[in-house]
Formats: C-alpha cells, sequence, structure tokens
C-alpha cells in the first residue's frame, strides 16, 4: 500500500508492522506487564461521544491552537520518542521535519537518537526538549544548559520513568537498546529486507545527547549502556525546583496522573502538565491518562496548563481531551507508527489524517473553533461497542 492511500492511523499501523522486523515493531507497540493499561487508554476515549449539533454554519473552521503564547495549527503535537533511528535512519529529524512542515510542536526525546543541535537546525521553532535526568545532577543540570544553550524554548522533564519496567515483549525479543543484533534478529533483517538495508549501512543508531558523558569514543552500544547505567531512580520534588530555577523558559512535567502529584508540581512552579501514562509503558495497573484528567483538572486546571497524551488514535480522541479540559495533546505511536511506515511522508500522512479527522467533527459537532470546545459537547455513551 502506498503512504497516501493510508486512510486513518491503523493502515499506517499496519505498514508499520510490515517494515519492521518484530523485534522492533514490538518495541514500539509494547506496553508493560500484561498491556491492559494500553488496552485501557485507547478504550478511555471510546467510553466518551461527541454530541452532533446541527444549524451552525460551520463553513469556515479553524482548529488553530495557541499554547504558551504561541499559536499552532492543529491542537496536537508529537511526543517524545527513544531510539527513533532505529525505526529509520534520521527519525527523530523526519518527526521534527514533519512537525515543522504542519506548524505544530515536535518534543525532542531524551532518549533521541539524533542530536539538540541537529533538533534545533531542523525545526528550529517547534521542538521542544525533554530531559531524562540521570541519577548524577552535574549531567542534568549540563543537559539543562546545553538544551538552554542550543534554542529550545520548552523544557519536559518526565517524571514517571523511575524503576524500571516490565516489558514481557522486550524480554521474550531479548531486546535493549544496548543489543547486538542475534542471529534469530538478523534472520528478522533479511525478511524486512528494506529495514535491513537501511540497518546495516547505518548500524545501530547512539543516544547522540548522552556522548559527551560516556567514555570518549565509546561505541553506540557503549553509549546506551551509559545512558542505562546512569539510572534514572531518585529524583525528588527538590529536583524539580532546581531545574525550575535552570531554565528561564516554559517547564512542563511528563507523566503526572495524581492530582497530589500535580498539585505539588504547581507548587514547583511549573508551566504546564502532560498528563500521561507514557502511553501504558510503565505500571500496568495505572490508570488512563483520560480517566486521571478530570481530578488534575480540578486540582490545577486553573494554576498549570494541562495537556495530555497515550492512546490517541483518532482526531475525535483529541477533541474528547481538549472538551474535557486539556489545553493540548500529543501523539507517540501514532506519529511513529506514519514515520516507521513512510519516513517523512508517512509522519506527514499521520499527521494529516489526525488534522482532517478533527475538522470533519468539528464539522458535525458545530465547533468553528477550538475554544468552543468544552463539556457541554460531551456525554458517555451507554450503549457498548466491543
Ligand atoms: C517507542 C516509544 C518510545 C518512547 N520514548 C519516550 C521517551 O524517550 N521519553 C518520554 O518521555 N516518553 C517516551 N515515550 C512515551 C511517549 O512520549 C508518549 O507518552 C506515549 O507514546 C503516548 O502514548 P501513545 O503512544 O498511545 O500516543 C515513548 C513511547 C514509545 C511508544
Amino acid at each position: 500500500m502506498r503512504i497516501d492511500k493510508a486512510v486513518n492511523i491503523a493502515d499506517l499501523h499496519r505498514m508499520a508492522k510490515r517494515r519492521l522486523p518484530k523485534i522492533v515493531f514490538d518495541f514500539i507497540e509494547g506496553g508493560c506487564d500484561g498491556e491492559t493499561v494500553l488496552a485501557r487508554n485507547e478504550n478511555s476515549f471510546s467510553r466518551y461521544g461527541l454530541m452532533p449539533r446541527f444549524l451552525i454554519d460551520t463553513g469556515k473552521r479553524d482548529q488553530s491552537t495557541t499554547l504558551f503564547g504561541r499559536r499552532y495549527a492543529s491542537p496536537f503535537g508529537i511526543a517524545p520518542t527513544g531510539l527513533a533511528a532505529l525505526y529509520r535512519p534520521r527519525g527523530d529529524l523526519l518527526l521534527a521535519e514533519a512537525a515543522k512542515l504542519a506548524d505544530i510542536p515536535f518534543i525532542q526525546s531524551g532518549a533521541s537518537t539524533a542530536s539538540m543541535a541537529a533538533v534545533i537546525k531542523t525545526a528550529p521553532d517547534h521542538a521542544w526538549y525533554q530531559l531524562y535526568a540521570p541519577r548524577d545532577q552535574t549531567i542534568t543540570d549540563d543537559l539543562v544548559r546545553r538544551a538552554r544553550d542550543t534554542g529550545f524554548g520548552v523544557l519536559v522533564l518526565t517524571v514517571d520513568t523511575q524503576g524500571s519496567a516490565n516489558h514481557e515483549r522486550n524480554v521474550r525479543n531479548g531486546f535493549s537498546p544496548a543489543m547486538t543484533v542475534k542471529p534469530s534478529a538478523a534472520l528478522e533483517a533479511l525478511l524486512h529486507p528494506l529495514w535491513g538495508a537501511a540497518y546495516l549501512r547505518h548500524g545501530m543508531p547512539a543516544f547522540e545527547d548522552w556522548r559527551p558523558y560516556a567514555p570518549t569514543g565509546a561505541s553506540a552500544k557503549a553509549v546506551a549502556k551509559f545512558f542505562t547505567a546512569a539510572g534514572r531512580v531518585g529524583l525528588t520534588w527538590r529536583d524539580v525546583e532546581r531545574i525550575r530555577g535552570q531554565w528561564p523558559g516554559k517547564f512542563v512535567l511528563k507523566g503526572i496522573l495524581s492530582p497530589d502529584d500535580a498539585v505539588s508540581a504547581a507548587e514547583c512552579g511549573v508551566d504546564g502538565i502532560i498528563v500521561s501514562n507514557h502511553g501504558g509503558r510503565r505500571m500496568d495497573r495505572s490508570p488512563a491518562a483520560l480517566d486521571a484528567f478530570p481530578a488534575i483538572d480540578a486540582a490545577v486546571g486553573e494554576r498549570v496548563t494541562l495537556m495530555l497524551d497515550s492512546g490517541i488514535r483518532r482526531g475525535a480522541d483529541i477533541l474528547t481531551a481538549l472538551s474535557l479540559g486539556a489545553k493540548f495533546c500529543f501523539t507517540g505511536r501514532a506519529t511513529l507508527y506514519g514515520m516507521a511506515a513512510g519516513g517523512l511522508a508517512g509522519a506527514a500522512r499521520a499527521i494529516a489524517i489526525l488534522r482532517n479527522e478533527i475538522d470533519v467533527v468539528m464539522s458535525q459537532i458545530g465547533c468553528t473553533a477550538i475554544p468552543q470546545l468544552g463539556p457541554q459537547l460531551l456525554f458517555t455513551h451507554t450503549s457498548r461497542v466491543e
């Protein structure tokens, strides 16, 4: 199937699955433990309906959205995802480029396989930086300084990665960021020749921004080992306050699910929170982000800009989250499927699909601009669709 024939995110999902070896596709696709929260993420959106409204002129619709004083063309952006160049060479930069072309934000991952400088060169006005704060405070402070000096306007600190998570698919497949390609994986690569040829040409991508901290001349595998060993345990609210003090721009926490944590975040002076369960990749008993959202909104919605990710596969999902009170949404897998399946054109296709779905639904719910969304348009379904 040609990328421009994909009519929805599920089509891009199928195309990505076909192109990638199982070990790589499973890394993107998988959640933790029994993957129940992964399913809950998507189901949480389908519990809500959006009420059709008629006899309102919706001929001119505008989905542009103002976030942190800046206008974006759509109410969603691209969430940070590590190891993107493993799915396709220059994967991070393809996503950044697609975001720039679509005029939406792109969050560079703290486990990015491109450098900060390359991302800022690609998308100077659209790139945010996501920080993974390791145990060694001097590395954290240096990453914050480099992100500031490179020109990122928004810093996102991911807080939900303390300790390890049990990704059963990765355990079964023998996947790790520092993996060596084993004979079984090599056979898989042969069965997926487009991916295999690119991997042979470019090799295992490295966590570029971590090179300065790893031993001089370290291989990609050694940098990945260093990154993993650097750990992300021990981060506390005192670190959040310290990083807040170092960052002159907008400062966002990602991965908050509890209203108490949201209140602590507000007290530390954060500008925004991305309510998220990391796409179901951290703890299987955690709530769906959408289910956690209302209590967080009630606790800090007046003081902090609330955004949301986890489970978005349709434009209607984004409109649902915004109607519930979120100011903005982010997509992880949806745009990754597009990029993995079709490079820049595929990432652009994923954005265009979601954008078009938003537009179509706006026309059906009597909505011509994003600020008109609200709880008056939402209802909960009483009949179930299996
Ligand atoms: C393959 C993959 C890698 C990810 N890497 C990161 C990361 O490096 N940093 C981070 O904060 N979140 C990471 N996430 C989580 C995403 O930022 C986002 O929270 C999640 O994908 C949203 O759920 P969705 O995939 O259902 O849209 C990753 C997610 C995936 C699927």
